[in-house]
């Protein structure tokens, strides 16, 4: 059996096309979506995601500005440029592309950032709200990835979800997500990481398995039981003389021999990924639309 691929782009044009007649309607009450990205340094990785958040607002009618800074930025002077944007009421949701350079202390400046305009989900009180089952902005890859399983047809309701890694941006929060009461949760959950022993003895027992360990082609075939819902949530880049770039990415599974067996299957690229930008304009809508004053659709 060949899987079926699920195809992350499709999905999240989906939810682009509603984001707009969202956008809409806040513009008609005299707000528009803003958002505003700040990128210190030039790692190409970031500088292409900045690129294409600015690019996926612009396409759903917001607003959208980017502040570049030198790799060089004293912590100081980051801090005051978020303060700016905290201050700001035409400002409805901020970003700070990470890693950041060594200088500065992350922790530091993504409590910085106000939890009412913390569209990444990151700062503390919007993870405990999460943990507590009253989200309010989600991380947006794990989001995303929930997004794609409930629109692909994969429900993850009742399922046993084994995630593979626990970063605080994918997979603790996805765990967080998939076990809440709620429709389009409500699963069983296992998660793997580098202190569990024989994790093809978990990986063998999902109906859904999520890879986000960041190590490529981690997830092997015999890790994987026919059948099985198989989501990549990796990005690894790796040395291709035959591109252009000079890389080519893959992601945490082997992707070749996994859809062999898998029901269905994301890409790398054109699978999570397109929905983490998609799922960072939803945030900001909801910040927009809490300040017109209209009520959510999500
Ligand atoms: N770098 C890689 N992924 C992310 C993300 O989701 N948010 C931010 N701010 N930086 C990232």
């Amino acid at each position: 059996m060949t899987a079926r691929l699920i195809n992350g782009a499709e999905v999240a044009a989906q939810i682009r096309e509603e984001l707009k007649g969202r956008v809409k309607a806040c513009i008609a009450r005299g707000v528009t979506p803003m958002l505003n990205v700040v990128l210190v340094g030039e790692d190409p990785a970031s500088i292409s995601y900045v690129t294409s958040k600015a690019k996926g607002a612009e396409e759903v009618g917001m607003r959208e500005e980017t502040v570049r800074l030198p790799a060089n930025t004293a912590e100081a002077e980051l801090l005051k440029v978020i303060d700016g944007m905290n201050r700001d009421a035409k400002v409805h949701g901020i970003l700070v592309q990470l890693p950041l350079p060594a200088s500065i202390g992350e922790k530091k400046v993504l409590d910085h950032i106000l939890p009412s305009k913390d569209v990444d989900g990151f700062h503390p009180m919007n993870v405990g709200k999460l943990l507590i089952g009253e989200p309010d902005f989600m991380p947006c890859t794990p989001h995303g990835v929930q997004q794609l399983l409930v629109r692909s047809g994969n429900n993850p309701e009742g399922k046993h979800v084994v995630i593979c890694g626990r970063s605080n941006i994918v997979g603790k929060p996805l765990a967080a997500i998939l076990v809440q009461k709620k429709k389009g949760a409500n699963a069983t959950v296992t998660m793997c990481h580098t202190g569990t022993r024989d994790v093809s003895k978990y990986t063998l027992q999902a109906d859904i398995l999520v890879a986000a360990m960041g190590v490529p082609k981690a997830i092997t075939a015999d890790m994987v039981r026919p059948g099985t819902v198989v989501i990549d949530v990796g990005v690894n880049r790796i040395v291709d003389p035959s591109r252009k770039t000079g890389f080519r990415l893959v992601g945490d599974v082997d992707f070749d021999a996994v859809k062999e067996k898998a029901s269905f299957i994301t890409p790398v690229p054109g699978g999570v990924g397109p929905m983490t930008v998609t799922m960072l304009l939803v945030n900001t809508v909801r910040a927009a639309e809490r300040k017109a004053g209209v009520v959510s659709a999500d």
